[in-house]
């Protein structure tokens, strides 16, 4: 298959994975407000309606002539665009694509997003971590007789650790957490769990298909009883959560197509803990330049067509590319991350740059 092939290419040229860090800059955290989701069971609605602007920040201001006519713009792939129209024209792609978009992700790449999916769920240490987390939950318990997993909490185990997928559309990187931590199988014996994972969409299309992969995959109980699993509507920039809620944070593939950036970190920043962990997948930009000429070469001629032939739709993967191109560089996004106020700041290239991995704590 030619994407196999072309895929196999790519990694025989990418160099090793290579991380680098960068200096990170003290912050003053923000007042501390440990409010973690009580709300278990329910799936939310954006708290803001998508298309309005949050009123915990503004949106980018007009800053050329063109933009004081016709209001701020930005990119959407190749084309200039309203603010107001990228998000409506990006949500337009993951509608068209939702059905596809799984056996599209494996076609484009060959099948390289789930190594790059494992490596992040790697990188995440939820496997371990919830280890710890279960075996300190039954010492508790073991500890006081009298006392039983979801005592006091209308008899729901108390949440411990709580990680939130934003833009996790079908379900891809949730699923790896949920697998990890081994949420399944307490579903099958526990009406409660002390782990949460929720994923996050602006896309209601994206979320139906995740969650009724859901169903299949895990069953019902894990959605409806032990609610480990939850799937929300919002939008990465105003997230329809409390602040300080999260342990741990993770977007992939979603951050080069929110409309501002910056906002969608300072939000990532609100809702997780101090102490919490910020972890983005994205696209970035290959450092090596055989390999970006053949990377290139591939993505305009090849994904476009195949987008065409597997899913009748040329336009929405013409964007995918583009929107690539476009998304700021590994350095660029280490220092918006610092802007938004997240500390250790550091980077890790898949792939010879095809994607990386950017990492940060919330300062405690
Ligand atoms: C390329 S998909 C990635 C899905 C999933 N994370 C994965 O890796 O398979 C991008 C997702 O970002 C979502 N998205 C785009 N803009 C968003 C926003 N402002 N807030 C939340 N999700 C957004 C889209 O609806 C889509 O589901």
């Amino acid at each position: 298959m030619v994407t196999a092939s072309l895929a196999s290419a790519i990694i025989r040229s990418a160099s090793a994975q290579c991380t680098q860090r960068s200096s990170s800059i003290s912050r003053l955290s923000p007042a501390l407000n440990a409010n973690p989701l009580g709300n278990r069971c329910r799936h939310y609605f954006s708290s803001l309606p998508n298309d309005a602007p949050s009123s915990r920040s503004s949106p980018s201001q007009p800053n050329t002539i063109e933009s004081y006519v016709s209001g701020p713009t930005t990119h959407f792939g190749f084309t200039s665009v309203s603010i107001n129209e990228k998000e409506r024209k990006v949500r337009q792609v993951f509608e068209n694509v939702a059905d596809n978009y799984d056996v599209m992700n494996d076609f484009m790449s060959g099948g390289l997003h789930r190594y790059w999916k494992d490596e992040l769920l790697k990188m995440t240490g939820v496997g371990p971590m919830a280890k710890v987390v279960r075996r300190r939950a039954s010492l508790n318990y073991a500890a006081n007789s009298d006392l039983k997993s979801g005592d006091g909490m209308n008899g729901k185990a108390a949440v411990l650790f709580s990680i939130l997928d934003v833009a996790g559309g079908t379900g891809d990187i949730a699923f790896r957490f949920v697998d990890a931590a081994k949420c399944e199988e307490r579903s099958k014996s526990s009406g409660s769990d002390e782990i949460s994972v929720t994923v996050c969409d602006i896309n209601p299309e994206m979320l139906r298909v995740g969650e009724s992969r859901a169903r299949k995959r895990f069953g019902s109980a894990i959605l409806d009883e032990t609610c480990a699993l939850k799937f929300v509507e919002g939008n990465a920039q105003y997230l329809p959560f409390d602040d300080n809620s999260f342990d741990l944070y993770t977007i992939a593939f979603g951050l080069r197509n929110v409309t501002d950036v910056d906002m969608a970190l300072r939000d990532a920043y609100r809702v997780l803990k101090p102490g919490g962990r910020f972890l983005c997948l994205e696209f970035s930009h290959v450092t090596n330049l055989p390999l970006a000429k053949l990377y290139d070469l591939y993505s305009f001629n090849v994904i476009p067509q195949l987008g065409q032939m597997v899913a009748n739709d040329r336009d929405s993967y013409q964007y995918l590319v583009e929107s690539i191109r476009k998304f700021c560089t590994q350095e660029e996004l280490v220092s918006r991350m610092e802007t938004a106020g997240f500390e250790g700041v550091q980077f890790t290239n898949m792939t010879g740059g095809i994607v990386a991995v950017h990492e940060g704590w919330k300062p405690l």
